[in-house]
């Protein structure tokens, strides 16, 4: 069964059409890779993308990282092939499919069944390789919830900002960053409090997409700082600058690490036949209760995923 707690602050994008960037991304300090056949790729050079990402797939040194491939959306008519061209050719090296631009249930579950069957047909084991599902619409943030359930495949929920973006008819060009005239607030939050309601009421990971502005860092540790604030687990990386921002700004600081594991000691006290009789546990003036202790489990397990 896949997996839906490893790490994900750092999701680096990488075309599957570039060996180049496919070898450098090795390299990097990521929790995830997702190499791409769909937007980065041009129609033209997918062919080429499929024969590249099978390859590094099988002779890379991947270390621990989640390795994703992301293939074309289930409107388009590349999606087949990617997935049986990549998953037959290098499905025992590899964690995840991204599906891109979901709009229903029904598309995580054709992908679903093709990939059993492609492991049923390999001797795969049957269910280990996940699905990240990328919310890139209006009807696709609608149908959210069927399409986190649609699969126990499914791992992520991820926003989509520029196709999100096209698809609502967003005045602005910058993706990530406010719509101009909209001066009341944040016009993303709506969109990544549904996906991330979504996302905690079925046990998913909650990724943020892609900051364009490479080279503005700034901005993008404050678009990702948003995310994180909520409650997102991670975000997409376009440059490896972006990947040790993202690692930061996903991660609690150390205090708060130190803070919420001397909150789960005090609290396995107060369980304990000795401590229980007490009736309520303080640390220093804090008093803990069993509300604390699991917001000190959230923390704790970020941290410890990455590896506080
Ligand atoms: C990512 O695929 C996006 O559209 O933002
Ligand atoms: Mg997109």
């Amino acid at each position: 069964m896949s997996d839906a707690l490893r790490a994900r602050r750092s999701c680096h994008a990488v075309p599957g059409s570039n060996p180049r960037f496919l070898e450098k991304a090795q390299g990097l300090d990521s929790d995830q890779v997702f190499l791409d056949i769909e937007d980065s790729v041009a129609p033209i050079a997918k062919p080429d993308a499929r024969k590249n990402i099978v390859e590094v797939l099988n002779t890379g040194d991947w270390g621990n990282r989640v390795r994703t491939v992301r293939v074309n959306d289930w409107t388009t008519q590349w999606t087949y092939k990617d997935v049986i061209e990549v998953v037959e050719g290098a499905g025992a090296n590899l964690d995840c499919i991204m599906l891109p631009k979901v709009q229903t249930a029904d598309q995580v579950k054709a992908l679903d069944v093709l990939l059993t069957q492609i492991e049923t047909t390999m001797g795969y084991e049957v269910g280990r390789i996940g699905i990240e599902a990328q919310i890139e619409n209006a009807l696709g943030l609608i149908n959210v919830d069927d399409i986190a359930t649609a699969s126990p495949r499914v791992e992520t929920i991820i926003f989509g900002p520029a196709d999100f973006m096209a698809s609502i008819n967003m005045k602005s060009l910058v993706v990530g960053e406010q719509p101009p005239g909209y001066d009341v607030g944040d016009a993303y939050h709506y969109i990544l409090m549904r996906i991330l309601m979504a996302a905690r009421a079925h046990d998913k990971q909650a990724i943020d997409g892609p900051y364009l502005q490479i080279k503005d860092l700034d901005g993008f540790k404050r678009v990702a700082g948003r995310a994180a604030a909520l409650g997102f687990d991670g975000k997409w990386t376009l440059h490896p600058d972006q990947i040790a921002a993202a690692n930061e700004v996903f991660s609690p600081l150390q205090s708060d690490y130190d803070h919420a594991e001397n909150i789960l000691d005090a609290y396995d006290w107060f369980t304990s036949e000795k401590g229980g009789a007490k009736g309520a546990v303080m640390l220093g003036d804090e008093m803990i209760d069993e509300a604390s202790r699991k917001m000190a489990l959230v923390i704790s397990a970020k941290g410890r995923a990455a590896g506080m």
